[in-house]
């Protein structure tokens, strides 16, 4: 299921975290889409771990909340809905399967287009989930859809 949660300003001026819930409650809705600072965020509970990532991927703005997760060569990935491109979750890689044609027999491999998602942090301060926000310079491709028009969309979805 997903919900959608407003977010508050974190505990301390200092710590620019954003509240996002209480874990039982994150946990009980699976998946949150929350609006953190103008940026739509996507938290997600996956066997005891909980991930955020911006909320529509940087293909062409799929809504990942709907998105299926699957263990891909040993990391978490969700899948998008739309073209089933497939995102790391610990730090927004983009996953694909290469063949090398001149390998018989061919072989496919999983391998990295590099980060192309933004990932963000998530922390628990007794029982609370918060979230920092990656505000690292680089241009991410998923920064493209963190626009209103784009925003508009995913809360039709
Ligand atoms: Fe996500 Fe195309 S929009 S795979």
């Amino acid at each position: 299921s997903v919900v959608v949660m407003s977010s508050d300003e974190g505990v301390s001026p200092t710590r620019p975290t954003h509240f996002i819930g209480q874990r039982d409650d994150v946990i009980r809705a699976d998946r949150v889409v929350t609006s953190v600072n103008g940026r739509d965020v996507l938290v997600l509970h996956h066997q005891g771990a909980l991930h955020a990532l911006d909320a529509r991927c940087y293909h062409a703005g799929g809504p990942l909340q709907n998105g299926d997760i699957e263990e891909i060569a040993g990391r978490v990935c969700i899948v998008c809905p739309w073209h089933k491109y497939k995102i790391s979750l610990c730090d927004g890689e983009g996953v694909y399967q290469a063949v090398d044609p001149s390998v018989k027999p061919l072989k496919p491999r999983w391998c990295s287009k590099g980060v192309k998602q933004r990932v963000h942090k998530v922390t628990e301060v007794r029982g609370r989930v918060y979230i920092t926000l990656n505000t690292s310079p680089e241009h991410l491709e998923s920064d493209q859809y963190q626009t209103p028009k784009y925003r508009d969309t995913l809360h039709k979805n």
